[in-house]
């Protein structure tokens, strides 16, 4: 295709490393509908005959229902989806293909085909976030009253409730989403017509072809239209964050399913056993999870270091910002729907997390709150006060509703019989009641606002 002034083929190495078809061959969708829109243009421009343009267009057509049921041919030689595209509708309409490559590049093609590609991926990942917060909403409503061991440091700090801890999950995915949705508007820009780099001296109309391809304008630089990656960056960073979520829950699913924990029975749906240890049960979906956020990391961290200090424009560095991200886009889809067949059918062992909580004198923290309350105790006192109690606790392998009232006055007089009522878990949460507290009543209102953003979504 470009071989005009060449008096020799190119080194098998050089087909092999200039060639992008094995992996840009996912982008032939969009290629095609580029095309499509171009050549549409071109005809009503009167850049070429509205007869040569129609020609066009309904041999793309025969190439896209080609590709739909062959897939797309892997020819070295023809480089990339481009000139795959090109060459075949060559052989099936003759040389009036020719006339398709006119007033654009495969510079401003590739740029305009990645972003409709990535917008794509999206609305794909959009969808699948969707899901998994509906999940965690499900859930949470079915728990908005279990209690649970609250941790920091992973030591038993206050109790909290199932669902106000599965709603945190929801909280980040929430943000997730409407970093894929800030990226989608800020690239929904169309670089086609930018040419190779300078723009083109064809009286092409680029909003045509903009509006045509969904995009809401013509981005507005030739420079940088074909040389910008960000909305593929964008991406990447957004399902970097969104990735490093997932492989948090992950992670508590990991623990929780742990022996020594037992706060949840993984599904055997999502968890595999040991060729060697019949009792195993292991959460390898989850251990996944964990794993790929490492890779999705990786492809953004890829795309960053090969846009690196690239100058003005176009260069062909930039042919490998395409497999980073499929890469991280077909790990996050896995990931996300990993999570979210794993919320939606776990095992939570409610009784277990119950137990765990009542057993970590997690209500400590209650006793010294009460003691402020009801006795003017200033905090500081009242925490070393609750310290002498959990010690007392801990030296008799009590809980700290179960020591008598008498010893708990040795420790402090002012302490009365209706502490009693505060050193329950039940008691704990219910009085967690400031806004976007673990109190069920809080954690309800909470679920119901996230409702009804669904549904008026
Ligand atoms: N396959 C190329 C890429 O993905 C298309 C653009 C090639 N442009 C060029 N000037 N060689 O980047």
């Amino acid at each position: 295709m470009w071989g005009g002034r060449f008096a020799a083929g190119p080194a098998s190495v050089m087909r092999e490393i200039n060639a992008s078809i094995p992996f840009d061959k996912r982008l032939s969708q969009q290629d095609i509908a580029g095309s499509k829109a171009h050549v549409a243009m071109l005809g009503q421009q009167g850049i070429v005959s509205a007869e040569d343009a129609a020609t066009i267009s309904a041999g793309l057509d025969r190439v896209a229902a080609e590709y739909a049921a062959n897939g797309v041919p892997v020819d070295l030689d023809l480089e990339d989806i481009h000139m795959v595209t090109e060459s075949r509708l060559a052989e099936l309409i003759g040389p009036v293909a020719g006339r398709l490559h006119t007033a654009r590049s495969r510079n401003d093609q590739v740029a305009t085909d990645l972003r409709l590609w990535v917008r794509d991926a999206i609305d794909q990942v959009e969808a699948g976030l969707a899901a998994l917060q509906s999940a965690l909403l499900t859930r949470a409503e079915d728990h908005a009253d279990a209690v649970m061991p609250g941790f920091t440091h992973l030591q038993s700090a206050q109790p909290v409730t199932l669902g106000h801890h599965l709603m945190a999950y929801h909280a980040m995915i929430g943000r997730d989403r409407s970093r894929f949705a800030d990226a989608r508007v800020r690239m929904n820009e169309c670089p086609l017509g930018a040419a190779a780099l300078a723009g083109t001296g064809f009286p092409i109309d680029r909003h045509a072809t903009a509006v045509a391809l969904g995009f809401d304008r013509p981005t507005g630089n030739s420079l940088d239209s074909v040389s910008d990656r960000d909305f593929a960056l964008d991406y990447l960073m957004a399902a970097t964050q969104c990735s490093l979520h997932l492989s948090r829950l992950a992670e508590e699913f990991v623990i929780w399913a742990s022996q020594p924990f037992g706060f949840v029975k993984l599904p055997d749906a999502y968890s595999t056993g040991s060729s060697i240890m019949p009792q195993k049960r292991n959460p390898d979906a989850a251990e996944l999870v964990r794993g790929h956020a490492g890779r999705i990391a990786g492809c953004m961290t890829a795309l960053v270091i090969t846009m690196k200090g690239l100058p003005l424009a176009y260069s062909k560095d930039m042919q490998d910002d395409k497999p980073p991200v499929f890469e991280a886009h077909d790990l996050l889809g896995l990931s996300i729907a990993a999570m979210t067949g794993m919320i939606e059918t776990v095992t939570f062992r409610t009784d277990r997390m119950r137990a765990l909580a009542e057993s970590g004198y997690a209500t400590a923290t209650d006793l010294a709150d009460w003691l402020v309350r009801e006795a003017n105790v200033p905090f500081r006192e009242a925490h070393h006060i609750t310290g002498r109690a959990v010690k007392l606790a801990e030296d008799r392998g009590l809980q700290l509703a179960d020591l008598p009232l008498a010893d708990l006055q040795d420790i402090d007089a002012r302490i009365t019989d209706g502490l009693y009522a505060v050193l329950t878990v039940d008691a704990s949460v219910a009085s967690r009641r400031s806004h976007g507290g673990t109190a069920p009543d809080q954690v309800r209102a909470r679920i119901a606002e996230a409702r009804a953003k669904e549904h008026a979504a």
